[in-house]
């Protein structure tokens, strides 16, 4: 893939603006929670969060882990408690309240725990979702507010329109998420991001993309292919598109096949879970 593919401009004006509107919402905020996918959670995450969240309590949720394997989920959920962020595994399209609330009560337990001596006893964990386009905010917040969540109305100093959900007593969360932009730091990061979705796809090459994902997969799931398509799975990706295109009828007019057809067949395929439960990156050592 040509490099240029990859450099998009990723830090057009609305993210000028998504950035300003974030960091006069944090200045209300105890609790910051990233919100990753849990197959590529390094590339859907934007570093950036660690200077605009300095002296913030963290956690993150590792979301869309119903498409990713487990074992390695398990891996990441170490790797960040390692750095000291608490981090759970997270489907958010259902209702995972008991352990988000968890979760958000012990990432802040320290406050929690200050406000306790100075005998402040009502003032809930102020609690932001933030994360990269796509990653599932919306479907988050839309899930664990439920139809049982208090909403407040405005209060001083947050965006207009700003509405607070109230779960429990000792939590608040805005109900808008502080909108990142994905930073691509290599090539890899940006083709993790073009494969889980994140990229719009009328801005790179299916094809290409496709070509890329089945050569990750035939390293890091080499039963995908087969098991879905019915075909073996080669190690050069022209090769197993054409044998998928074959396979699956996709043709052009004359009879020849469409690989274009086949690759965004192959991607949506994989974006479903349809290839199995396939995560994209392991924590670095
Ligand atoms: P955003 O606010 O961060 O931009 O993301 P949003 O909630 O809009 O979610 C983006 C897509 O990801 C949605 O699919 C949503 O259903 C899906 N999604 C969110 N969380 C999860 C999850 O934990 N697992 C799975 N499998 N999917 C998740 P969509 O294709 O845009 O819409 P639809 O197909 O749901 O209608």
């Amino acid at each position: 893939m040509s490099e240029n593919k990859i450099n998009i401009n990723w830090y057009p004006g609305h993210m000028t603006k998504a950035r300003r509107e974030m960091e006069k919402d944090l200045k209300i905020i105890d609790l910051v929670v990233e919100l990753l996918d849990a197959r590529a959670p390094l590339a859907s995450r934007n570093p950036d969060i660690d200077s605009m969240a300095k002296n913030k309590y963290r956690a993150v949720l590792l979301n869309k882990a119903d498409l990713a394997d487990p074992k390695v989920t398990d891996r990441w959920i170490r790797y960040f408690e390692d750095a000291g962020i608490r981090a759970i595994a997270l489907d958010a399209r259902v209702n995972q309240k008991k352990q988000v609330l968890k979760l958000f009560l012990d990432a802040a337990a320290e406050k929690l725990e200050k406000d306790r001596k100075k005998g402040i006893l009502n003032r809930p964990v102020r609690t932001m979702i933030a994360g990269i386009p796509n990653v599932g905010k919306s479907t988050f917040i839309n899930s664990f507010a439920g139809k049982s969540s208090l909403k407040t109305g405005n209060k001083p100093g947050v965006t207009k329109s700003t509405q607070w959900i109230r779960p429990d007593s000792r939590i608040e969360l805005l109900d808008t998420p502080g909108i990142l932009w994905p930073k691509f730091e290599d090539m890899n990061t940006g083709l993790n991001l073009a494969m889980v979705g994140s990229i719009s796809d009328d801005v790179l090459d299916r094809e290409e993309i496709c070509y890329e994902l089945l050569k990750k997969l035939h390293g890091i799931a080499p039963d995908s292919v087969p098991s879905r398509y019915g075909i073996e799975f080669s190690d050069d990706p022209n090769e197993t598109i054409l044998g998928i295109a074959v396979k699956r009828n996709i043709m052009k007019k004359g009879g020849e096949a469409d690989r274009e057809k086949a690759a965004a067949a192959v991607i949506d395929d994989f974006r479903a879970g349809k290839l199995g439960r396939i995560s994209l990156e392991l924590p670095p050592r």
